[in-house]
């Protein structure tokens, strides 16, 4: 069995103060950062891209789990890596080639994540599944934070675990969206690994307090 883990989501934190929500996260008991890519264009927002991350990498001491929502990925794929990136995660989406896209994060010495938009079947992994590190199933529609989490992604972590246990996949199962005190523990006992959450940690009244008590409610 997997340690369960969480990873506050960067897209929430106060960018006018990075450096100080870096090393709160640093100094919790959370076990990634989790990096949101996008791009105008695959969702309909932009974020940050590559001089941000550079300068998280600086101060970040923990993994470095990127979350890519990007048409073409495969063209950014080496420069992720050399920016520091531990984790890259493709959209199923996003990718005409994904056995390809998967075989080049990995030789880039990155673990190959896949990313799936709520209306995007689990068993689409099916002839995948075993060359996947990390499935990001997405739990609101990608694009945003603070949006309210999908009831059905119940359903899709308990078929996607069938899913790896019957492939014999050493894959991790990360929930991305909508994350709270309530769905944690729930996620978990369905067969989650990793649970993102951006909002619910950065915005609440103590964030170190509220990833502390995540980890306990999934420990
Ligand atoms: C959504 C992003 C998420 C987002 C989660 O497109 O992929 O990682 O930051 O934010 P919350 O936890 O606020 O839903
Ligand atoms: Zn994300």
């Amino acid at each position: 069995m997997h340690k369960k883990l969480v990873a506050p989501s960067l897209l929430a934190a106060d960018f006018a103060n990075l450096q100080r929500d870096l090393e709160m996260v640093n100094q919790s008991e959370a076990d990634w950062f989790h990096l949101d890519v996008m791009d105008g264009v695959f969702v309909p927002n932009i974020s940050f891209g590559m001089p941000v991350i550079k300068s998280i990498a600086e101060h970040a001491k923990k993994t470095l789990d990127v979350h890519l929502m990007i048409v073409d990925p495969d063209r950014y794929i080496n420069t992720f890596a050399s920016l520091g990136a531990d984790n890259l995660s493709v959209h199923y989406e996003a990718c005409n080639h994904l056995h390809r896209t998967l075989q080049s994060i990995k030789s880039e010495g990155m673990k190959a994540g896949v990313a799936l938009n709520p209306h995007t079947s689990i068993h689409l992994l099916e002839d995948t599944i075993q060359d996947i590190d990390l499935v990001c199933l997405m739990s609101v529609n990608p694009g945003f934070g603070g949006q309210s989490f999908i009831e059905n992604t119940y359903q899709k972590v308990s078929d996607l675990k069938n899913l790896i246990e019957r492939k014999n996949a050493n894959t991790l199962i990360e929930i991305d969206g909508g994350v709270n005190a309530s769905n944690a523990k729930k996620l978990v006992d369905a067969g989650a690994d990793v649970l993102v959450a951006g909002s619910f940690v950065f915005k609440s009244a103590d964030p170190t307090s509220t990833i502390k008590d995540l980890k306990e409610k999934i420990a």
